[in-house]
């Protein structure tokens, strides 16, 4: 799997007012062919995000884009087969039931420039993918 470097920005915070959950790829600059497709969901002031790939057939969990929750709004959900997800990433219903999505670290910073944001903006940026154990 291709890892963009520490730091590199995914989004704006504030893209994330209108909708909770969003998926957003990340491209390698010096070949396209290298990609990360990341789930980034705020619960209020707390934002998770995972690698955007259902553990059961390793598809991306949209089939349209950013309808990623449950009619509640309270689980990541699977289109494929309806895998719920919680906030850790576990599935508890579905064909992966115990199966957890990839956690993505990140933080949160103010952009700098040359970043494609307002300086000092809030920005959610990349720092690590989270092995599961
Ligand atoms: S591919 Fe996600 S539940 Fe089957």
């Amino acid at each position: 799997m291709w890892l963009p470097a520490p730091g590199t920005p995914i989004c704006a915070r504030d893209a994330l007012a209108d909708k909770p959950a969003r998926s957003f790829i990340l491209c390698d600059p010096q070949d396209s062919e290298n990609q990360l497709d990341i789930i980034v969901w705020r619960d209020g002031e707390d934002v998770a995000a995972f690698v955007n790939q259902c553990p059961h057939l390793k598809v991306p969990l949209e089939t349209f884009p950013d309808r990623l929750l449950n009619s509640a709004g309270s689980a990541l959900i699977c289109s494929a087969h309806g895998a719920q997800f919680d906030r850790q990433g576990g599935c508890f219903v579905g064909p992966c039931e115990g199966d957890v999505l990839t956690r993505v670290a990140i933080e949160t910073r103010s952009a700098k420039a040359d970043e494609g944001y307002e300086v000092g903006r809030k920005i959610i940026v990349f720092a690590g993918v989270l092995s599961h154990s």
